[in-house]
């Protein structure tokens, strides 16, 4: 039976590792703002990973690709670890996280850093360093060196073995993502600062040509700047709190992004959306998940910081479900719990006593509670 068209459709999608643990609780969140502020959703959850592929042989099953297929946006959770080793690597590639990306033109990545102050203390950084950090890194996801062809592994007629990968951008790419900063940075700060390595390579050369360009027919209202990748890792750690939007290539974002990771004080925070093309009824394809991995060295002990998957959701919010106060009303009760000491072992200070991923959900949950009472009283 088809879905009432108001219905917007999400497909949750746990995964391996801890992304089923941290999922769940996201899932708690989505059926709450269902529930009580009246959001017409569908949830399907779907199964992905070593479960399915031993009961049919693929890591995405008909099922589960069906799901994501027919979904608005979709929650992910993690894939990956030890788990891997029972699973061929061709079955792993057919269904993994990268084709998904390619397979539904995921291009614009967006990863948010945040400094939360309740975690000062528990953060690798001093103080004074995260002190204002609030900036988002929009990584390319579906082209550069990931995708690349040639690439493999020959051996050369010296009996030596020579590995490859080709770095590569065309311009449409360039500017479709760069347009993706611009436009976001028009609704924040109105800062973009662009990274490439155009000293060196020539796809950063393009890079940096297409985003002048565009930049001066379109968005000269924004202010743009350039770091080389080198010098945007320092200062990413010297002084984060300089940065609004940071737009770059798939896997000089995926190195910044984990970076940047510290300067937000925790990994386990930090929530990302992964957004297709626009179509012609105005919607994107996304997929909202936490930063972080499968973590298998605590998966199944009930312990892992389930607020990048829940921020995540707070993204799904704003962006698929058109929903901004309902995301900020999220983002606040994850500020309220933690501002109450909440802590999962990740963000603990020393000597703070420990929530199990499932408490944090509840407090969350309370949270939510108790920041839309206090709206209604205002209201
Ligand atoms: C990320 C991850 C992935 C990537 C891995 C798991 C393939 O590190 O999303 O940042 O490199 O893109
Ligand atoms: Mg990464």
């Amino acid at each position: 039976m088809n879905a009432p068209s108001n219905m917007i459709k999400v497909a949750v999608v746990g995964g391996e590792g801890i992304g089923p643990e941290v999922t769940a609780q996201s899932y708690r969140i989505l059926d709450w703002f269902a529930a009580k502020r009246g959001i017409p959703m569908i949830l399907r959850e779907a199964q992905y990973g070593l479960i399915p592929y031993l009961a049919t042989g693929k890591v995405l099953p008909a099922d589960t690709a069906e799901a994501m297929e027919e979904a608005d946006a979709i929650l992910w959770g993690a894939t990956g670890g030890p788990e891997t080793k029972e699973v061929p690597a061709a079955a792993r590639k057919e269904g993994g996280l990268l084709s998904l990306r390619s397979k539904y033109d995921l291009y614009a990545n967006l990863r948010p850093i945040r400094a939360n102050p309740a975690l000062a203390d528990s953060a690798p950084l001093k103080a004074h360093v995260l002190k204002g950090v609030d900036f988002v890194i929009i990584r390319e996801l579906t082209s550069g060196i990931y995708f690349g062809e040639p690439r493999g592994i020959e051996t050369l007629p010296d009996g030596q073995r020579r590995g490859f990968n080709t770095e590569q951008y065309t311009s449409n790419q360039i500017r479709r993502v760069a347009r993706s900063a611009f436009e976001l940075a028009r609704t924040r700060r109105g800062k973009v600062c662009s990274v490439d390595k155009a000293n060196v390579l020539e796809t950063s050369v393009l890079w940096r040509e297409e985003v002048i360009a565009l930049h001066a027919a379109e968005f000269f209202d924004v202010e743009l700047t350039h770091l080389y990748v080198d010098n945007a890792a320092m200062q990413i750690v010297r002084e984060p709190s300089q940065f609004d939007v940071m737009v770059t290539g798939n896997i000089f974002g995926d190195i910044l992004s984990d970076c940047a990771a510290m300067a937000s004080g925790s990994l386990g925070m930090l929530p990302s959306a992964s957004l297709g093309p626009v179509d012609r009824f105005g919607r994107r394809k996304a997929l909202y998940e936490p930063v972080h991995g499968s973590a298998p060295d605590i998966a199944g002990k009930g312990i892992a910081n389930p607020l990048g998957s829940i921020l995540s959701v707070a993204m799904m919010l704003r962006m698929t479900l058109d929903r901004p106060d309902d995301a900020d009303l999220l983002e606040k009760a994850v500020d309220t719990a933690l501002a109450a000491g909440a802590r999962t072992a990740d963000i603990a200070e020393p000597g703070a006593s420990k929530l199990s991923t499932q408490e944090m959900g509840d407090a969350v949950l309370n949270a939510l509670e108790k920041v839309a009472g206090k709206e209604r009283e205002h209201a």
